[in-house]
């Protein structure tokens, strides 16, 4: 650790004293074509908007600036795939043209500023220069997650209206070739929107049969741009104008569309590069995630190009592709500085090589500082990789919805000392306040709603897509003056931040974020099933997993094993393996409130051996007792 002094307390004062002269400062980074009429616009947009008047181009930022100021033969981006065994390094001066190329194929399409365009894709090189092409143009990219299914995809394709889906024949899990193109087909029937077009990505592994007339295969569109030397110039945009829509889970089925603007965006993450992550320009900078998640988008994508630094894209998982040395082995063959992943890919690590014997294989020296985000980091995972690594363990909490960290540990500031299962303290940018039921804030050590003082700062969202009431309702109705982050957890004496559970139906699982309402939705969809509720449940590896219970019908007969396993099934069908949702118990009556409300946080305890205290106002006690034998007849429980 740095034994300077942090300069983090400075600058957050410096932040408090003067928001606009600070982001006014950050903004400086950044090329603009119209330097911002103001920093913020507190009569604009639903809270404000920020640097209004500014015109912009994120491509132009991420890419080709870096080729006009020297970088054009310095990796951009290392697309290393133990999966296919395929490593290939695109340079900022190979980026560009691929990306010039495809802004052009998809301006054939008629793509243009404004529409909205879904990148369904593995990790592969051409979703990222699918997502720079879109920002090139102007378009508004969405991308979809692989692990999501077919009804997934077709709700996100009826709310964004994409004109054209952009998409590969297969991706490749561990070793399991999974096919995508069935699910885009299936997706499309479904969706009342029709795209007008599809390019498809044929890999070896599996090629997909393509659609007359609306299907267009990636490579022989790339070849014709290639010989007709197409290319594409990056359009301006306004700031405040979208960059890209990501849809996360919401209370119900249906999606929020998170929106994303432009200028914001790259002020807040061009920031982030330098001082909370430490990073320079130039250097190797890896996040382990997936395009599909806001990981993927902000520190697989956008920041470390706006940086100027090289990403890296890894198309396989941190064990069995081959082994548990695999990050260990990217980190040293491509020089790695800091890694950024989800605490649940440790865990997995740890469960195959328990001392981390394999990292003795591979050269780390460059490796500085290990970052966790997605799910709160467990301090026995933390001690574990401090212990193994030898490097700094910065956990990190933020969302979707903000793009980027609420609070963390900035090491290019001067690392703070790390409390483990604490996520630090807040960005410049965030007033995080802990608060009752009431917005009273409570006292230190005292679990409350976590909230943000409005104005969020740059690169949260402005709004959800098409859907301003909804962000509204969901967000900034309950507690006035502030957004709700719908996370609960606590600030310690010195501000550190805890952040413990969600408020709402959201369990992260994996690391990934899903709605048990979704899940309940699915089951409830069954023709055997009268009642039902979804609760995540700890897990060692994935930190929870969902566990349905399950109230069939008056009259039905059939076997219940029979039944719960089309549910899982179903489950997989209509959300996505991405769910993980594996378990199903039926139950012959469901715990209520005498007012009729599921007890989930009553099961949610029996299920992972917790403490419990039988509710008051439970309608007939002896249910609990019958879930608790459920539970055990499935390992659960105490
Ligand atoms: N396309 C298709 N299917 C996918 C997919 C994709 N892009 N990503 C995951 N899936 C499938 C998996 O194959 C798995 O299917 P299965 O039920 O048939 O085995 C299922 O979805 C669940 O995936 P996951 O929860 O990721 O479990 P896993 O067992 O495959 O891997 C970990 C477990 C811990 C190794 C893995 O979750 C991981 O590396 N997590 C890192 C977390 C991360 O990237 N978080 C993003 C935010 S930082
Ligand atoms: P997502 O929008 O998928 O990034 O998920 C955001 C949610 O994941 C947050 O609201 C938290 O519930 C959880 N989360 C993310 N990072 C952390 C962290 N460092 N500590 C605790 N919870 C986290």
């Amino acid at each position: 650790m740095d034994a300077r002094p942090s300069r983090y307390h400075d600058v957050y004062a410096r932040w408090q004293r003067d928001p606009l002269g600070f982001w006014g400062e950050a903004a400086a980074a950044i090329d603009w074509y119209e330097p911002p009429k103001k920093v913020f616009d507190p009569q604009a947009g639903i809270y404000g908007r920020w640097f209004t008047g500014g015109v912009c181009n994120t491509c132009f930022n991420a890419v080709d600036r870096h080729v006009l100021s020297g970088r054009n033969n310095q990796p951009a981006l290392i697309y290393d795939s133990p999966v296919t065994e395929t490593r290939q390094t695109f340079t900022y001066g190979r980026l560009l043209s691929e990306v010039q190329l495809l802004g052009a194929m998809l301006r054939d399409f008629g793509v243009d500023k404004g529409d909205r365009v879904i990148i369904y894709m593995p990790m592969v090189p051409e979703a990222v220069f699918a997502m720079l092409a879109c920002a090139r143009i102007g378009a508004i990219h969405s991308v979809v997650f692989g692990g999501f299914a077919a009804k997934e995809l077709a709700t996100r394709i009826d709310d964004a209206k994409p004109k054209v889906i952009l998409s590969a024949s297969c991706g490749l899990e561990g070793t399991r070739v999974v096919p995508y193109k069935p699910l885009l087909d299936q997706a499309i029937t479904l969706a009342r929107h029709k795209p007008e077009a599809c390019l498809i990505l044929q890999r070896p592994q599996c090629e997909a049969p393509l659609v007359a007339g609306r299907d267009h295969d990636w490579r022989a569109r790339w070849e014709h741009a290639v010989n007709y030397a197409k290319t594409s110039e990056c359009v301006p945009v306004a700031a405040t104008d979208p960059l890209y829509i990501l849809y996360t889970s919401g209370t119900t089925g249906v999606p929020k569309g998170v929106v994303r603007d432009n200028g914001g965006h790259m002020v807040a993450l061009k920031w982030s590069m330098q001082y909370l992550y430490g990073v320079d320009p130039g250097e190797v900078y890896w996040a382990a995630s997936d395009v599909g998640w806001v990981v993927g988008h902000s520190y697989i994508v956008y920041a470390p190009l706006l940086h100027g630094c090289t990403t890296i894209l890894y198309e396989g998982k941190p064990v069995g592709t081959p082994d548990a040395g695999a990050f260990w082995r990217v980190i040293s063959e491509h020089k790695a500085v800091a890694l950024f992943t989800a605490p649940t890919a440790f865990r997995a690590i740890k469960k195959e090589d328990p001392d981390g014997a394999l990292i003795a294989k591979y050269d780390l020296s460059r490796f500085r500082t290990l970052f966790l985000a997605g799910e709160r980091a467990d301090p026995p995972t933390v001690a574990w990789a401090e212990r193994v690594l030898k490097v700094p363990v910065i956990d990190h909490w933020w969302q979707t919805e903000t793009g980027w960290c609420i609070a963390g540990n900035p090491v290019g500031l001067g690392q703070l000392p790390v409390k483990h299962g604490s996520a630090c303290v807040p960005m410049p940018g965030y007033t995080v306040d802990i608060v009752d039921d009431s917005c009273r804030p409570v006292a230190a050590n005292t679990v409350g709603s976590i909230v943000v003082k409005l104005p969020l700062p740059p690169a949260c969202l402005p709004t959800l897509w098409g859907q301003d009431e909804r962000f509204k309702e969901a967000y900034l109705a309950e507690f006035p003056g502030y957004y709700k982050t719908a996370d609960a957890g606590y600030k310690d004496e010195d501000g550190y931040i805890y952040v413990m559970s969600r408020t709402d139906d959201i369990i992260n699982v994996a690391g990934h974020r899903l709605s048990t309402g979704g899940m309940e939705e699915v089951l409830a969809s069954h023709p055997d099933v009268a009642e039902c509720a979804v609760l995540g449940v700890r897990d060692p590896l994935k930190g929870e997993v969902p566990c349905g219970f399950i109230v069939l019908k008056a009259g039905v007969n059939r076997p219940h094993e029979e039944i719960e396993k089309e549910v899982v099934a179903l489950v997989r069908d209509k959300i996505g393996p991405v769910a993980a949702f594996k378990l199903a118990i039926t139950v012959a009556r469901l715990p209520k409130t005498r007012s009729g409300k599921i007890l989930r946080g009553t099961i949610k305890k029996i299920a992972d051996g917790d403490p419990w205290t039988m509710p008051a106002t439970i309608d007939d006690p002896a249910i609990l007792d019958e879930i608790a034998a459920a539970l055990k007849e499935h390992g659960l429980g105490a």
